[in-house]
């Protein structure tokens, strides 16, 4: 049996954060849309180049650049997939039922979650966000590297996401809202979405979705 999780929550949420915990914790593989697109923009390749402009503006990329990605990453040999900014509007759920329908087995398991936070919370939460090119993520308060600017995982130099701009912030949260909100309604329907209250510690999240998990029986503690 797979298991298929779709984290849900605004920019900034800690979508990211919990997706990669989740990863160290059951040896998933972590599909985050938002890694691959700027991985393909560092080495500069065609998609990268198209992908930037877009990125750079806090607009989403168009559908049809993304779905070959995606269906790439879930041929990947493993016991489940964590989906981190995927789908982001109706046409991305409705390619992504279409992947499933081809690749899925009869007991596969497919959850989301929604991580949830105020806009409020979010900007503050963003303005004080420090990345890695190694996809590792921090915080100057909640989650600090140990060594200032330094990246703990491959002591690289942190750097502040493009992005992560006040106004190009307001613009992101407005996308989420409008395309993003919709998508829940079909999971809420089909009894599939898991609410987390995200303006509490990563550590108790983290220890919240576990157990969540746990009593779906997707894990076994
Ligand atoms: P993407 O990288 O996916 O950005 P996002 O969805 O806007 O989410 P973020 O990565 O900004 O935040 P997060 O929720 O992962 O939070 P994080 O864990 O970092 O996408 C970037 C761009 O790529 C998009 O704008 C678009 O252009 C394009 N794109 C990607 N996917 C696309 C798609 N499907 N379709 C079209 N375009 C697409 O945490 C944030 C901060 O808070 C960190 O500093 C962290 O340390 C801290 N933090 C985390 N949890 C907590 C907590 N509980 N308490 C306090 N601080 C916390």
């Amino acid at each position: 049996m797979k298991t298929i999780l779709i984290f849900f929550g605004p920019p900034g949420s800690g979508k990211g954060t919990q997706a990669d915990l989740l990863s160290q914790k059951t040896g998933w593989k972590k599909i985050s849309t938002g890694d691959l697109l700027r991985s393909e923009t560092a080495l500069k390749s065609p998609l990268g180049k198209q992908a930037e402009k877009y990125m750079k503006a806090g607009k989403l990329v168009p559908d049809k650049l993304l779905i070959d990605l995606v269906a790439k990453s879930l041929k990947q040999k493993t016991e489940g997939f964590i989906f981190d900014g995927y789908p982001r509007n109706i046409e991305q759920q409705k390619a992504l039922s279409n992947m499933f329908e081809k690749c899925l087995k009869k007991n596969d398991q497919v959850v989301s979650l929604l991580v949830d936070v105020s806009d409020k919370e979010i900007k503050h939460r963003l303005s004080q966000r420090r990345v890695c090119s190694c996809g590792a993520i921090y915080h100057l308060k909640y989650n600090p590297p140990i060594n200032k600017g330094i990246c703990d995982v491959c002591r690289q130099k942190l750097f502040i996401r493009d992005d992560d701009e006040p106004k190009i912030i307001n613009h992101r949260l407005k996308i989420y809202h409008q395309n993003s909100e919709p998508i829940f309604d079909y999971w809420q329907q089909i009894g599939k979405l898991i609410k987390i209250n995200g303006e509490q510690p990563i550590a108790k999240i983290h220890k919240e979705i576990l157990q969540k998990l746990k009593e779906l029986k997707l894990i076994i503690l």
